[in-house]
């Protein structure tokens, strides 16, 4: 992806990974329009931002918050979607109320299919144009403590997967990014506490927001961010049932930090 001729509308951008992604994204040259809830974190990065840039404030799981961002996307002209948008969801399935598996749900996939829908005609509509969706190393190992978080992930997985299929003969890139753990306040104090207990790495959001960057210049459609996770991701495709046996051992722990927070 050429940068330099990008306008990109950048959705969760008040958020730890969006904003830092929002600094390397026009420090590479591409104009934004960012997206979020908080006008005042919005406001603040636009200062640190080198090139234009815009912001529509908005709640993307209402349909009318859908309808505002995708106005102000066609007003900025926008040939770049990034659905970055996103919320955790960290608990024992049977412990969770049924707001909060929807509420991650509907934030972390169906909000991005949404948007896309909406957006779909005026992409392709451009010479050149992308969608890139922000997933999760959970989406392709699917982890004990964050079942619908994971579907979620795994579902925006399949649904990249089958929209760059649907459009091969369009000129609209689908690029899928699965970041491994990053320190951001998506993770709340449990889930810090349970990546320490078992050693999980995470990135700062600058790293990972100079990752995405690279891997999007170089246009790869296809990453995980982070090895070792990227090779557990493999071997989940090809033999789940190690990965059931790996994580089968951690279970105690993973259930002592996710009943810690109830
Ligand atoms: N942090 C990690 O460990 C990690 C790892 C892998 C992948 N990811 C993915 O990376 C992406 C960014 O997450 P993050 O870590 O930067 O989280 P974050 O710091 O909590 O930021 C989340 C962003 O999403 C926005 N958002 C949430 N619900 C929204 C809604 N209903 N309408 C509009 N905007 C909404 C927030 O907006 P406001 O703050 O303005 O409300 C915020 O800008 C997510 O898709 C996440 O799943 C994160």
């Amino acid at each position: 992806m050429e940068l330099g001729n990008a306008r990109i509308l950048l959705t969760g951008a008040s958020g730890g990974l969006g904003s830092a992604l929002a600094r390397s994204l026009s420090w590479a040259g591409a104009e934004l329009l960012l997206a979020g809830r908080d006008a005042g974190k919005l406001n603040a990065l636009r200062g640190h931002l080198r090139t234009r840039s815009d912001m529509i404030v908005a709640d993307l799981n209402r349909e009318e918050g859908i309808a505002a961002v995708a106005r102000a996307a066609r007003d900025f002209d926008i040939n770049v979607l990034i659905n970055n948008a996103g919320v955790g969801g960290f608990g024992l399935l049977d412990h969770q109320g049924w707001e909060e598996v929807e509420r991650t749900l509907s934030t972390n996939l169906l909000t991005p299919i949404r948007l896309t829908q909406a957006l779909l005609p005026w992409l392709k509509a451009q010479p050149q144009a992308a969608i890139v969706n922000v997933g999760s190393t959970f989406g392709s190992i699917p982890f004990a403590g964050f079942a619908a978080y994971s579907a979620a992930k795994a579902g925006l997985r399949g649904f990249s997967q089958a929209l760059r299929r649907e459009l091969a003969d369009s000129r609209v890139d689908i690029i899928h990014l699965a970041p491994r753990a990053i320190d951001t306040p998506l993770n709340s104090p449990a889930v810090n506490a349970l990546n320490r207990a078992l050693g999980n790495r995470s990135d700062t959001p600058e790293a990972a927001a100079k990752k995405i960057v690279e891997i999007l210049k170089r246009g790869d459609r296809e990453r995980h961010i982070g090895f070792p996770e990227s090779l557990f991701a493999w071997l989940n495709g090809v033999m789940p049932h190690l990965v059931d046996q790996g994580l089968a051992g951690k279970l105690a722990t993973i259930k002592k930090h996710a009943t810690t927070t109830e």
